[in-house]
């Protein structure tokens, strides 16, 4: 991308409206623009890297087996009604009604959506189990959106639900998608904790929540130092820093989290209200038992950028970056050996990968570095006429002190990009 011809629209001032580091940062790369309260535009800068975690939860969720598809966002009330939730769901859910005067809500969640749709296409324990998963856009209206894309209105989510037989099969499913998530965070390349969540008034079953570790997060969360015991406030209980953990091992302390994802065993709640049944190998009608995972797809963006991040912007690793690596050309206007090697590089290096932008701009130098410390792009090249003389061109990771001379030459950048690591 030759930035002269990007979108970019970066600020040194801080949105007073901001109150944590993330949003403040979103809003000064220009990554996001506020439309209304909880409502934001992802612009190209931001949904890049959107797209980014998009598609590594996409191909998590397909190696674990799963099947996307698409769900309308406009749900019909009657669903609602059925289990109840038309009423108890409250202010949160945002109702609608067409011009036949029907009652319809927009989607905060989806499982009264593919209950119904198993229940129109499953018939045969043959068929389980199976997990089906949409990347889509909610709605909730939040009573208090703050924080940018992290508690927002509308929001994208990955939602997940698997239908199965017996306990047995959905217990395999929670421990395939719970590895799932396992790979998704690990990817992200950010510091999280698996918590026990209150699965609610559904009953007995099993929920566990991730989090992204920040001293921003909302949540609470007791973990054990020197043990394996993490839960949230609501299932900690009377649970105290300082007390032994329940389990034994390590003492309890308390840290903060952002909830990312949330993996729930559901049980028949919602295949038994919605009147669902699947024959068995005997012939006989069973009541499907059912699981739903959900990972907070945008969220994700701001709960990245609260654990990478410095004075001068944002972090990013390179599997999340907006451009993985920015080549700065000094001069470009002006010298023509600059520029050729600029666009020559650039040429080479877009062969290779899409993620390269070239700041054809012309900017003093300290502007064009802020802009990509700003955006936090990992890697940074230098092309200046003196280094031109000597051979050289300078490398720079975006969390190392200072640069390093190297090579005139796309495979060089490689090495050095490479050479850095993450
Ligand atoms: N308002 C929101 N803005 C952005 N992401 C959200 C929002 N609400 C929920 N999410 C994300 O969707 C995921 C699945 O939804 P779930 O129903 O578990 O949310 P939740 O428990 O209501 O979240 P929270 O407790 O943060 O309100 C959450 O783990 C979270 O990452
Ligand atoms: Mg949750």
């Amino acid at each position: 991308m030759r930035l002269s011809q990007y979108p970019l629209f970066t600020s040194k001032d801080t949105p007073a409206d901001a109150e944590i580091v993330s949003h403040q940062l979103m809003l000064r790369a220009g990554m996001i623009r506020r439309l209304a309260s909880g409502l934001y535009t992802w612009m190209p800068l931001g949904l890049r890297v959107l797209s980014k975690v998009e598609n590594i939860v996409r191909e998590e969720m397909d190696r674990a087996g799963c099947h996307e598809l698409l769900m309308p966002a406009i749900q019909p009330a009657e669903l609602w009604q059925a289990t109840g939730r038309w009423e108890t769901m409250g202010s949160e859910m945002l109702k609608l009604r067409d011009r036949h005067e029907r009652d319809f809500c927009f989607g905060p969640t989806h499982e009264e959506v593919i209950t119904t749709l198993f229940k129109g296409d499953y018939r045969s324990y043959k068929q389980l189990p199976v997990t089906l998963y949409q990347i889509q856009t909610k709605f909730r209206d939040e009573i208090r959106p703050r924080f940018g894309v992290m508690r927002a209105r509308e929001f994208l989510m990955k939602d997940a639900y698997s239908f199965h037989m017996d306990q047995a099969s959905l217990e395999d499913t929670y421990q395939v998608m719970r590895a799932a998530y396992q790979h998704i965070f690990d990817r992200l390349g950010v510091e999280y904790r698996i918590v026990e969540a209150d699965s609610g008034n559904i009953g007995g079953n099993r929920s566990e929540e991730f989090h992204v570790l920040a001293e921003t997060g909302e949540d609470e969360l007791m973990v054990a130092e020197g043990g394996s015991y993490a839960a949230n406030v609501e299932v900690a209980g009377d649970l105290k820093e300082g007390d032994p953990s329940p389990d034994g091992q390590g003492t309890i302390r308390k840290i903060r989290g952002i909830e990312v994802g949330h993996i729930f065993q559901l049980g028949d709640k919602y295949s038994k209200s919605l009147d669902v049944s699947v024959l068995n190998a005997e012939g006989q009608s069973i009541t499907p038992t059912m699981g739903c995972y959900g990972i907070g797809v945008s969220r994700i963006v701001g709960a990245v950028i609260e654990q990478c991040f410095d004075e001068a912007g944002m972090h990013w690793p390179d599997a999340l970056a907006p451009f993985r690596l920015v080549l700065c050309p000094m001069n470009y206007e002006r010298s023509e050996k600059v520029r050729e090697t600029a666009d020559r590089l650039y040429a080479e290096l877009r062969e290779k990968s899409a993620d390269i932008a070239l700041d054809d701009r012309p900017l003093r130098p300290g502007a064009m570095f802020a802009d990509a410390e700003l955006v936090g792009i990992p890697h940074r090249v230098v092309i200046g006429e003196r280094g031109l003389e000597k051979g050289q061109i300078e490398y720079k990771h975006r969390g190392a002190d200072a640069a390093v001379d190297i090579d005139i030459n796309a495979a060089s950048i490689i090495d050095a990009m490479d050479n850095a690591g993450r």
